[in-house]
């Protein structure tokens, strides 16, 4: 048994392993031994493999295309059109046809807060953590339709446990328990320079969650998928776990992905800085996708059309529809694979003395959801307002950080308020929070707010 493990490993260039297991003893050398056992070497050579096509094809200029959009502003001239898309979506909502999926799987790295990047606590006044916003979004999203609406989690080994405390700590925020449920993605080996496996400092083998494409497979791992069928689940709201600003579940993006039978369909902003580093839902050598900001060129970057807006505008928010049908067709398709994106970090490894600890370059294997948009036959585009719908928390301070994302809600609270029509002018300097659990959007606050004789700040509408 030993024997064939050391064959297997040399076979595939990985019997720098046995120098670890010598020097290590007892549960450590145990817990490596086993860790070994159970690695797919075929599918680390796949990884490597991809690193060094990817390597060879870095050259190879990709002719990128913009996506066709759907746009559909909220003036009169689209106000019936809006309303009978809405229609469509609503009424999937009110029959329980749709799903949520949230992923939140990721390391969150660049926010580097010490825990699963939903407990960060986000909002302006309450300091309401993602989770907690999404939970109340969630719920008055099922009181408005009378309807089930089950809610997935995605989740890392790395966070499952952490993410599962914390909602259960918080008694789920008022969702009964049974309608969210927390699957667990896959993870993906780093690999050095030269194709090995990285021994970690905790004396593992080194892995990282297999990226936010990961999410559909874990759908069908998880037995999700199948359960969604019997439930009558046709559609399902993806999106992600930085974006306070959410709209879960809108039923216009519904509507209009269900009425153009899409099977995949993508929310955008409007890009406006050339500046801006964000994907760009567009065309890949014909394939519908997502263009990297690294891989368009300065000039397709400044590129303007006669009107004077970008060529290339149509920035991915990362919020899909995803038809169930679709999602069992590719991943129960064994030749289906989405390919891997790859990312060289400074990784910290355990020499081989199995003492010392030193950071290498490794290479990072993740798959990428908006890759499935290639396969789908019909896809939407839709553009919604940034300031109404899109603020990622990314960073810990600078763009996209807690601070834009707090200033973000407040703004779009205050334009509720505004819009309302119930005060002469909203005070400048009025912080604002509303409660998803008063209303999820103008209209519903519209109805709702009686403003008292002098306005709080900061204020908090519940
Ligand atoms: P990001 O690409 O922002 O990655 O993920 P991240 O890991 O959260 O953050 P950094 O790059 O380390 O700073 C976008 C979304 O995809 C989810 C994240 O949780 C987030 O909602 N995601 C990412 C997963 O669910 N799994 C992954 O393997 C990667």
């Amino acid at each position: 048994m030993a024997n064939d493990r050391a064959d297997k490993l040399s076979a595939y260039g990985q019997d720098h392993i046995h120098a670890y297991l010598e020097v290590m003893t007892g549960p450590e050398r145990q817990q490596l031994l086993d860790d070994a056992e159970q690695i797919d070497l075929e599918k680390i050579a796949e990884l490597y493999g991809s690193y060094r096509a990817s390597r060879q094809q870095g050259n190879e200029k990709k002719v990128f295309e913009a996506a066709e959009v759907l746009q559909l502003p909220r003036t009169a001239v689209f106000a019936a059109e809006r309303k009978r898309l809405a229609f469509i979506g609503e009424k999937m909502l009110r029959e329980g046809r749709v799903a949520i999926y949230l992923v939140a799987g990721g390391q969150g790295t660049r926010l580097g807060y010490n825990g699963p990047k939903g407990c960060f606590p986000v909002s302006p006044i309450k300091q309401k953590s993602l989770f907690q916003l999404f939970s109340e979004n969630i719920m008055a999203l099922r009181r408005r339709y009378g309807a089930a609406l089950p809610w997935y989690i995605l989740t890392s080994q790395e966070n499952n446990a952490a993410t599962c405390a914390f909602f259960k700590e918080h008694n789920f925020f008022g969702l009964p328990a049974d309608t969210v449920q927390f699957i667990i993605q896959k993870e993906n080996p780093s690999l050095d320079l030269d194709g090995r496996i990285i021994v970690s400092p905790h004396k593992k083998i080194f892995k990282n969650p297999n990226g936010h494409g990961g999410s559909l497979y874990a759908l069908k791992d998880s037995g999700a998928l199948a359960e969604m069928a019997a439930r009558g689940i046709d559609e399902i709201f993806y999106f992600q776990v930085d974006n306070p600003l959410a709209k879960i579940a809108d039923p216009l993006f519904i509507g209009a992905h269900v009425e153009n039978r899409a099977q995949m369909s993508t929310k955008v902003v409007r890009k406006v800085d050339p500046a801006e580093k964000v994907g760009i839902i567009g065309r890949v050598n014909g394939r519908l996708g997502c263009i990297e900001y690294s891989e368009l060129s300065q000039a397709e970057i400044e590129e303007r059309l006669p009107d004077g807006r970008l060529r290339f505008s149509s920035a991915n928010m990362a919020i899909h529809m995803l038809n169930r049908g679709f999602v069992e067709k590719l991943t129960n398709d064994p030749d289906f694979r989405l390919p891997y994106h790859i990312a060289v970090k400074g990784i910290d490894s355990l020499a081989a003395d199995g003492a010392t600890v030193k950071k290498i370059d490794g290479i990072k294997f993740e798959m990428f959801i908006f890759d499935a948009l290639g396969f789908a036959e019909r896809s939407i585009t839709l553009e919604v307002p940034r300031e109404d719908e899109f603020s990622p928390v990314k960073n810990a301070s600078g763009a996209d950080s807690p601070d834009t994302a707090r200033a973000a809600m407040i703004a779009r609270y205050r334009s509720w308020l505004q819009e309302s029509g119930k005060l002469h002018a909203v005070p400048d300097d009025l912080v604002i929070e509303v409660s998803p659990l008063y209303a999820l959007d103008p209209v519903e606050f519209a109805e709702k707010y009686a403003p008292p004789a002098t306005l709080p700040s900061p204020l908090y509408i519940e």
